[in-house]
């Protein structure tokens, strides 16, 4: 059905173009309370199995939506409508700024991937927190807010950028997310080396600890999965070290592996960062890789081309406490979250795992004879 509906008019328009008009629909749907309780129902059905506590929340379960589908945070009651059971809005920088030139997001079908050179186009901190301030949720879930930094802020100035942001945005967030990882801010990755890293996540948690004094917003950095080995067990070292609350695995990567023949060179060329089923293997090998170094010290978020319930699965048997996608709710529409879920309570049911928590990082604790 959705398949049809992708073929028959998404995949016709402009990628940009098809996701604004999905989520608006999304949002339109989420407002008329007889279609929004038929949606739920339909979408969005609970499975007492899956339920999980982290990062100091209780959620329906571990399967979130990745940033950069809500940068604005305009529709988190619809995705959670659709059974998303945490959103992580944003990225959301300092000040409002545009993003690159269009065109600028690119589908590669065939690979169930996209190529997405954005640029954090957003409204800006002050005008995201005055929209969550003003959220009237008939879906209460897990929000997550995702900061960066504005394009046209030096490197050296980057701090007090994402403290901005945090003052701003720290108050609505259930989980705080520090994104040093996108490909598509020139220079915005160097910020993952420690000596910058250091410094920037002190900074958040100290603006966090400041603008909200009646608890404590956890807070997350989120990482590339183009970083060298040991430049992740640093980041793993470092979050450990700062008490962060934990890391997302993995972003957006600027290689070009793991792609069939079939996507026309120039859509390979065009720059950006590659999401989606091709990116899945080395997401999985970094979220490995931090649960190997960090074990149950940090919350691990698992994302990076999960498109099916034993992605998912995958993913928490290799560290993962919660799993998010992005790319492959475009490909597989409103009944995916429904899929992966039911998916993944059959393989906790099947498993020797009483709970999901017992679930996480099992594989790493397999013994071999
Ligand atoms: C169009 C697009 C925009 C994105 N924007 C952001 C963003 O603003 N901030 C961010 O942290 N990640 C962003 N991402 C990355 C996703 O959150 C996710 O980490 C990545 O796409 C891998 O997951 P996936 O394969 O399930 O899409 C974006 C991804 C896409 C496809």
């Amino acid at each position: 059905m959705y398949g049809l509906l992708f073929r028959a008019l998404f995949a016709r328009m402009d990628p940009e173009k098809a996701h604004h008009l999905a989520f608006s629909w999304i949002r339109c749907a989420a407002r008329i309370p007889v279609l929004r309780t038929f949606a739920a129902a339909v979408l969005a059905p609970r499975h007492k199995a899956l339920r999980v506590e982290a990062l100091g929340r209780r959620m329906h379960g571990p399967f979130g939506l990745a940033a950069g589908f809500d940068k604005n945070a305009e529709g988190t009651d619809g995705l959670a409508m659709l059974g998303f059971d945490h959103v992580e809005i944003g990225t959301v920088t300092g000040q409002p700024q545009p993003g690159n030139p269009k065109k600028r997001l690119f589908r590669l079908v065939e690979d169930r991937a996209l190529i997405n050179r954005m640029g954090f186009n957003n409204e800006g901190s002050a005008a995201v927190a005055a929209r969550l301030a003003a959220r009237d949720a008939v879906f209460p879930t897990t929000l997550g807010v995702n900061i960066g930094k504005t394009k046209a802020v030096t490197e050296a100035d980057a701090v007090g950028d994402y403290v901005t942001s945090t003052e701003a945005l720290a108050p609505h967030a259930d989980y705080l997310v520090v994104n040093v990882s996108s490909p598509n801010t020139p220079g915005l990755r160097n910020l993952q080396a420690t000596e910058h890293l250091r410094p920037l996540l002190t900074a958040v948690r100290e603006a966090a600890d400041r603008t909200v004094t009646d608890r404590r917003v956890p807070l997350l950095v989120k990482i590339a999965p183009d970083l060298a080995d040991e430049d992740i067990d640093a980041v793993a070292d470092l979050a450990v070290e700062l008490g962060l609350d934990g890391i997302i695995a993995t972003n957006t990567t600027i290689a070009r592996e793991g792609l069939g023949l079939t996507a026309a060179p120039a859509l390979l060329a065009e720059t950006g960062g590659l999401s989606g089923a091709p990116v899945g293997d080395r997401s999985t090998e970094v979220l490995r890789r931090l649960y190997a170094r960090a074990g149950d010290r940090l919350t691990l978020i698992g994302v990076g081309g999960i498109t099916t319930a034993e992605d998912a699965w995958r993913r928490i048997l290799a560290g993962a406490t919660l799993v998010q996608g992005y790319t492959a709710f475009l490909y597989e529409g409103p009944f995916w979250m429904r899929t992966v879920h039911a998916g993944l309570a059959r393989r906790l049911e099947a498993s020797p795992y009483a709970t999901l928590a017992e679930a996480v990082g099992a594989d790493h604790r397999k013994v071999t004879v």
